[in-house]
């Protein structure tokens, strides 16, 4: 296929159809409107490039105008015909319509009446091709997409569409493990910036005296150890998108500066003495309900309605039982993929199990326990007592003596468990404070909350009776 799509003449008369053409050619100069003298070429084109219309003669020597109707059809069922007819033979026109053609234009052809006709078809083509794009986006399988037949993830797909065709900075609202990060990643996908980058900022793992520094940059010199000119993340989100993550967690000197750059539309890199204007779509997510923050003297009132201009709120599954099995078997799916395992089925009594049983952590606590029950999965099938089994004690099953899995997978399950005990020992011994644990580990803290989202290990357990 090339890039640019077609616009083809079918007739037999070389003089008509090259008239024809150049008069297509003047008025929609982004198509490629070329001519064939025969039904054999066109199916040809047809079947080498992306032709949303085809101007067609009906009767011709060898095979007639009827057969594009029906066999190029098949080959691109998105394209449009449009029959051109000798005049006075209208009737052999309005068979035409019968059989599915577009509209139908007669000889000699009126320039006003074939734009009419051609811009409708290009604007049929275009919905059709969006949506196409739509689908592909929001609904494919992936891990790009968004599994869900839920009336609330229906509807939250339709907000999703709609949002994303605004620039307006959007607040993503929903629980821990929703899918926020997922559908900010879609806003963006969606929109017209999806060409350029969306840069993700981990809110609460920046340290506040750095944030300036890593979202505007700074110049050599600015401070002690910026022995080199920094490129901060808004300008390099310029023309796409930066998304806050978790700002429900930021500190409030952080969130006043937060605030002058969203008002300012500006960016000034530490130590520089000019602004850089930046292009940047702003989303935020947060799993905190920042009104009552803000009612707590928490959160800033005039930064909220700075990133409040759209709200998208991320339903928890419990709203949402009926995709459980949906999300079930896709990340099986998914699990076996990244695993190098063989495809594991699932016993139908075990996913009704699933589908009832809370999932406070929602889709992320539930990939992981799909990630577990493909681990110890003995045989190809998931069985109900399996999953009671890792649900009820939390612990990983002690293989069968005599078992043999394969060496990777077999180390894999030592180095998790390693893993569990380290981390879970290291939050134990800083109760839960994560920056701590990073340090005493020397894991930077992104890598070690990596570890922790996958091993599902929560810090606030350790924490006691005083949450930071
Ligand atoms: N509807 C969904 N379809 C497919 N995958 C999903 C869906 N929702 C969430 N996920 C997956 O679940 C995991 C958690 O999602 P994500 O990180 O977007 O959630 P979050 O709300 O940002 O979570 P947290 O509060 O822990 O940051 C990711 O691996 C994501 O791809
Ligand atoms: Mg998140």
């Amino acid at each position: 296929m090339q890039n640019r799509a077609n616009i083809l003449v079918v007739d037999d008369e070389a003089d008509f159809a090259y008239g024809l053409t150049r008069m297509l050619a003047a008025q929609y100069p982004g198509y490629d409107c070329k001519y064939v003298t025969t039904i054999d070429q066109a199916m040809e084109t047809l079947r080498r490039e992306e032709v949303p219309l085809v101007l067609t003669d009906l009767r011709m020597p060898e095979k007639d105008g009827w057969d594009i109707l029906e066999q190029g059809r098949i080959i691109q069922p998105e394209t449009s015909l449009v029959v051109i007819t000798a005049y006075g033979s209208i009737e052999s026109a309005v068979q035409a319509l019968k059989y599915g053609a577009y509209d139908f234009l007669t000889k000699p052809v009126d320039e006003e009446h074939l734009f009419n006709v051609v811009d409708k078809v290009l604007e049929r083509y275009h919905l059709l091709t969006e949506n196409r794009r739509l689908r592909r986006v929001v609904s494919k399988e992936g891990e790009r997409s968004l599994i869900g037949e839920s009336p609330a993830m229906k509807n939250l797909r339709h907000s999703l569409e709609r949002v994303a065709a605004t620039d307006y900075t959007v607040l993503i609202q929903g629980e821990s493990g929703t899918g926020k990060e997922l559908v900010a990643r879609l806003i963006h996908n969606l929109s017209e910036r999806r060409q350029s980058e969306m840069v993700t900022v981990n809110c609460p793992a920046i340290p506040g005296d750095l944030l300036e520094s890593e979202l505007f940059g700074h110049v050599r010199g600015a401070f002690t150890g910026a022995d080199r000119n920094h490129q901060g993340l808004f300008e390099r989100a310029d023309k796409g998108t930066l998304l806050l993550d978790e700002i429900g967690d930021i500190s409030a000197p952080v969130q006043t500066k937060l605030l002058r750059v969203l008002q300012e539309q500006e960016i000034r890199p530490v130590g520089s003495n000019k602004s850089l204007r930046v292009d940047v779509r702003m989303l935020a997510t947060t799993n905190q309900d920042l009104e009552t923050k803000i009612s707590r003297g928490q959160f800033r009132e005039d930064l909220f309605y700075r990133l409040n201009v759209l709200k998208v709120n991320v339903p928890p599954l419990r709203e949402r039982k009926e995709d459980i099995p949906l999300l079930v078997n896709a990340f099986l799916e998914q699990v076996c993929r990244e695993m190098g395992l063989p495809d594991l089925r699932i016993d139908p009594s075990a996913l009704s199990y699933l589908s009832a049983r809370d999932w406070q952590g929602n889709v992320r606590e539930l990939l992981n326990f799909v990630r577990r029950m493909a681990v110890f999965c003995p045989g190809e099938e998931i069985e109900l007592g399996l999953v009671h089994f890792l649900d009820s004690s939390g612990e990983q099953p002690q293989a069968e003596s005599g078992t043999i899995v394969p060496y990777k997978e077999a180390k894999a399950r030592v180095v998790d468990e390693f893993t569990r005990t380290y981390v879970q020992e290291l939050l134990r011994q800083t109760r839960g404070n994560i920056s701590e644990a990073a340090r005493l580990s020397g894991l930077e803290r992104v890598s070690l909350q990596k570890i922790m989202r996958r091993l599902d290990i929560r810090a606030d357990q350790w924490r006691g009776a005083n949450p930071i």
